[in-house]
């Protein structure tokens, strides 16, 4: 018997930047041995290629090309373009900022539609972004808004980026942080917002554990 695509169960993990989504998400995946999409990093990878290529940045139809000409492998954690592990280079502060300058071209974002419902296959998917309750999975079995204080995502962002061995300063990356979640939030096309009947998730004062567990639980009533 076949079972149509949209039987598969999808868990939608939404929210802002460095909200800790990716981490926990990643957790709940490798729990329930679902498969992950992490699309922020399709944004990424769409926006290094045009950096890379030098297509200008405000040249809608150049990059949309950009976006349905990207050809990513992921396995292991890892980030493949053209065969080179681009892992490092997609997290980059100069590759996010882009990534969200360029996110918000509708153009870009229906290229890039194809690619992640290509991600939904059994047992399940567990969708990180900002539009995967919203746009791109709307039937998801849960959906979880997850956000933490900006003061709590700036400290986290700046471990991570210190962790990696890139240099970063707190200040600058609070800045950044709030124009980020400005321009994600306002933008006309599939803005930064919690899905209709999504369960919200501050994780300032949690530990990831407590994060993972909560969505777990959460599923497990969804399930029943
Ligand atoms: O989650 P992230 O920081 O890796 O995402 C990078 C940028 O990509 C983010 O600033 C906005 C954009 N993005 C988006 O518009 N829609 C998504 N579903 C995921 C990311």
């Amino acid at each position: 018997m076949t079972h149509s695509v949209n039987s598969i169960p999808v868990i939608t993990i939404d929210g802002p930047t460095a909200s800790g989504k990716g981490t926990v998400a990643q957790l709940v995946a490798d729990t329930l041995h679902f498969h992950y999409l992490d699309s922020g990093a399709l944004y990424r990878l769409t926006a290094l290629s045009a950096l890379r290529q030098q297509v200008a940045l405000d040249n809608e139809a150049a990059l949309a090309q950009t976006a349905s000409s990207l050809r990513p492998r992921f396995e292991g954690g890892e980030v493949y373009l053209d065969g080179d592990s681009v892992s490092m280079a997609i997290r980059a502060e100069e590759v996010g900022n882009t990534a969200s300058k360029i996110a918000a071209l509708p153009a870009v974002r229906q290229a890039l539609v194809e690619l992640q419902l290509r991600f939904r296959e059994a047992p399940g998917l567990i969708a990180d972004g900002r539009d995967m309750g919203t746009v791109i999975f709307p039937d998801a079995c849960l959906k979880v808004f997850l956000t933490a204080s900006a003061e709590a995502r700036a400290q986290r962002r700046y471990k991570q980026l210190i962790d990696k061995g890139f240099s970063a300063n707190i200040n600058d990356l609070l800045k950044d942080l709030n124009e980020r979640d400005a321009r994600d939030a306002n933008r006309a096309v599939a803005p930064l917002k919690p899905a209709e009947g999504a369960y919200l998730l501050d994780t300032s004062n949690l530990t990831v554990n407590q994060a993972v567990e909560q969505v777990l639980g959460w599923y497990a009533a969804v399930k029943k």
